[in-house]
């Protein structure tokens, strides 16, 4: 019988909203799945035929750690997502690889350390005539850490904030600040094995006083995407798949997206590590996430070993 790990960690467990049902969905196609924390020394990853990334979402303070955690785990069995997938998606320059490849992105402007912050932040604006504010994040990041918005008028100040990343090592993206999410929020298309399983509307969480808010559960609701905007999110997960030379398609995926001032949708952030997947949020989710895991050990337990 095959064995899926379920990686969390004690203190995210809690706040996986998708776990209980996963679980239950996972038991009901009558696969064995086990919670492990990433952070337990005592797991023998070796011993389950996946070890597919769930909440471990300690990992934000300590990404070398965890990165080198995930390199043992595949040198001893499968991670899923691939560790490919996880390093490149782990930080955001790869809007830049997916733009170049044709994807419609948010604007982005990487400034690297060691550039100068405040002739950045001036070209941004240049090149941004018609917009009012500026978000900075850092290119590494999760839960809306360090993200904020300033406004043009804000002189400065967002060169402030961005030397503070800069000085930390950190590459910092500007994008404008796109005003349609303050009425539409931005929408989370979610994919499993490819295909599209749902959607949810997410809140604004950069406020208009300039605080940073995170997302939490009430923030999100349930939304069918548009046509235009599951175009956009295939020809993302698509284009991933050409950068990193995918021979199958990424059992899970999620996509952010936001419409431009013209109405397109425009990719926000690609989710390939270790995604929320709002399984509450759609009857039934649940189910197709367990049936694509199940699909896929049980195919790979089937190939028999090389002679
Ligand atoms: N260009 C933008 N315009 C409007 N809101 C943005 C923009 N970039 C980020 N945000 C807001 O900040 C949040 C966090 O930014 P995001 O790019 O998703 O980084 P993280 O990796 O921290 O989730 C988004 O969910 C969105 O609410
Ligand atoms: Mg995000």
């Amino acid at each position: 019988m095959v064995t899926v790990a379920l990686v969390t960690d004690e203190a995210s467990l809690p706040v996986d909203y998708d776990m209980p049902l996963l679980l239950d969905a996972c038991r009901a196609v009558d696969l064995l799945v086990e919670v492990c924390s990433w952070e337990d020394p005592a797991v023998d990853w070796a011993r389950f035929d996946a070890v597919l990334l769930r909440s471990p979402w300690t990992y934000v303070e300590r990404l070398p750690e965890f990165l080198a955690w995930c390199e043992r785990v595949d040198q001893v069995t499968d991670l899923v997502n691939p560790l490919p997938v996880v390093r490149w998606s782990l930080d955001k320059h790869y809007l830049v690889d997916l733009a170049g490849r044709g994807v419609p992105v948010v604007p982005t402007r990487i400034v690297e350390p060691g550039a100068d912050p405040a002739a950045a932040l001036r070209e941004f604006w240049a090149r941004h005539p018609a917009a009012a504010e500026v978000v900075v994040k850092p290119a590494v990041g999760a839960y809306s850490k360090d993200v904020q918005r300033f406004a043009r008028t804000d002189g400065s100040t967002p060169v402030r904030h961005m030397n503070r990343l800069l000085a930390q090592g950190l590459s910092v993206l500007l994008q404008p600040y796109l005003e349609s999410i303050d009425r539409d929020g931005e929408t989370d298309l979610i994919f499993f094995d490819g295909r599209y399983s749902h959607a949810i509307r997410k809140d604004a969480l950069l406020l208009p006083d300039g605080t940073t808010s995170v997302p939490t559960f009430e923030c999100r609701t349930p939304r069918s995407a548009d046509d235009d905007e599951r175009d956009v999110a295939t020809a993302a997960l698509h284009a991933t798949a050409a950068q990193l030379g995918l021979a199958r398609p990424l059992l899970y995926a999620r996509v952010d997206l936001v419409r431009g001032d013209d109405g397109r949708p425009l990719l926000l952030e690609l989710e390939l590590s270790e995604p929320s997947l709002n399984l509450p949020f759609a009857e039934g989710s649940a189910g197709r996430f367990a049936d694509a895991i199940a699909g896929r050990v049980r195919s790979r337990a089937a190939v028999p070993p090389r002679p």
